[in-house]
C-alpha cells in the first residue's frame, strides 16, 4: 500500500467524489493503480459489506462481488425488486405503496453489515426531488454505517474514481483537453454520471470543456462545484454547443447522455425535444489524433458512438470497467483502514 493511502483517515461514506481532497482522491487512485499491478488487496476478514440495488448494474454489482471476495469479505447482496416498497419522506401517512421506511431498512442493514453500498437512481417524478437524492441520503443519515453510493440521483462517485484511476493509467496529462459530449440517446437517461464525469475532470485540474446542445444544461449547483474544484485544482470549465471546437486538440473524449431539466419528468416532452439530435452520436472524425474515447458503459452501439470508435485503439471503456474493480478495492481498504 502507498505510504499516502497508508497513513490517511479512514473514510466515513463514498458519497461524492468532489468531497475528497485531492490529496485523497489521488491515494485512492495510486492505490488501485498498485492493485491492478498485482499488489496484494489488505484482508478484511470478518467484515461484512451489504450491496443493495435499486436499479439494474452489471458492472457495479460485478465489480463490487469480485472487490469484496478479494478482501475476504462477507457480503449480502439484495435486489430492490425483491424487497419492500421504500418510503423517505419525515412524518409520511404510509397508506400507499411502500411498506417500509428507509429510517428502519437503513437501521436494520447496518445492524448486519459493516459498510453498505447502495444504488438509487432518479425516479424522474419531480426534479427537485431527484435533487435532494432522498433514498440514498436517507440510508446516509440512517444505516449508522458507511454507505457507498453506488450511484444515486446526483452522483456516482466510484465511476468517477476509476474514470481519474484511467486517465493515470493512460497517462493523460493532468493539465490535458478533456470534452464530456452530450450524445443522443433513446431514452431520458439520469444525470449522475455526467455530473460526476464533469466534477472529476475539473477537480483533477483538467482543461475540461462540457459540449451539449442548448437546453442540455447540468444542473447550475453541478456547474459551480465545477467550478469549484477547478479554482482549487488549476484546470478551467467551459461550456459550449460547437462541436468543431470542443474537439479540437482533445486528449480525451467522453461520450454520455442525459435528460434536460427542462423535460424531467415529461419523457414525451424530452422525446420530441432531442428528436432532431440524432446526429450527436461520436464518430472517428471527432477524436484528434492520440485522443482516448471514454464511456461509463453501457453503452449503445451506432447510437451515442460509432462501431469504429469503440472498436479502435482510442477506446479505454474497457480499461475504466476494468478500473472500477480496482479503485473499489481501494476504497473498501479506506473504509475500514
Ligand atoms: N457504469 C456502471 O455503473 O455500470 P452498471 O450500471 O452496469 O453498474
Amino acid at each position: 500500500m502507498s505510504k499516502l493511502a497508508a497513513t490517511s483517515p479512514a473514510l466515513k461514506t463514498f458519497h461524492h467524489l468532489g468531497e475528497l481532497s485531492i490529496d485523497e482522491v489521488r491515494a485512492l487512485s495510486a492505490r488501485a493503480l498498485e492493485l491492478r499491478s498485482g499488489a496484494a488487496p489488505a484482508n478484511l476478514s470478518g467484515r461484512a459489506l451489504g450491496l443493495l440495488f435499486l436499479n439494474p448494474s452489471l458492472r457495479t454489482q460485478a465489480s463490487f462481488q469480485r472487490a469484496a471476495q478479494r478482501l475476504r469479505m462477507d457480503l449480502v447482496n439484495l435486489q430492490g425488486d425483491r424487497l419492500w416498497a421504500l418510503e423517505t419522506r419525515d412524518g409520511a401517512i404510509m397508506d400507499g405503496a411502500a411498506a417500509e421506511h428507509v429510517r428502519e431498512a437503513a437501521g436494520v442493514l447496518g445492524r448486519y453489515v459493516d459498510a453498505l453500498g447502495i444504488r438509487a437512481f432518479a425516479g424522474f417524478r419531480d426534479l427537485a426531488e431527484d435533487l435532494a437524492d432522498p433514498l440514498l441520503n436517507g440510508f446516509r443519515r440512517h444505516a449508522g454505517v458507511p454507505v457507498i453510493n453506488l450511484e444515486s440521483a446526483m452522483w456516482h462517485p466510484c465511476q468517477a474514481l476509476a474514470d481519474w484511476v484511467t486517465l493515470e493509467q493512460l497517462k493523460v496529462p493532468r493539465r490535458a483537453k478533456f470534452v464530456l459530449t452530450w450524445a443522443w440517446h433513446p431514452k431520458p437517461l439520469p444525470q449522475a454520471v455526467p455530473n460526476s464525469t464533469l466534477c472529476m475532470a475539473t477537480q483533477r485540474g483538467m482543461e475540461v470543456v462540457l459540449l451539449h446542445p442548448r437546453g442540455y444544461d447540468l444542473h447550475e449547483t453541478v456547474l459551480a462545484e465545477a467550478r469549484r474544484l477547478a479554482e482549487d485544482s488549476g484546470g478551467s470549465l467551459t461550456v459550449t454547443d460547437d462541436r468543431a471546437t470542443a474537439f479540437a486538440g482533445a486528449s480525451a473524449v467522453y461520450a454520455k447522455s442525459w435528460c434536460s431539466l427542462r423535460h424531467w419528468s415529461d419523457p414525451t416532452a424530452e422525446a420530441a425535444f432531442r428528436a432532431e439530435l440524432r446526429d450527436w452520436c461520436v464518430r472517428p472524425e471527432h477524436l484528434a489524433p492520440g485522443a482516448r474515447f471514454l464511456h461509463c458503459l453501457p453503452v449503445r452501439r451506432n447510437v451515442v458512438v460509432a462501431d469504429a470508435v469503440l472498436d479502435g485503439p482510442a477506446s479505454a471503456v474497457l480499461e475504466q470497467a476494468e478500473n472500477r474493480l480496482h479503485a473499489q478495492t481501494a476504497v473498501l481498504e479506506r473504509i475500514f483502514a
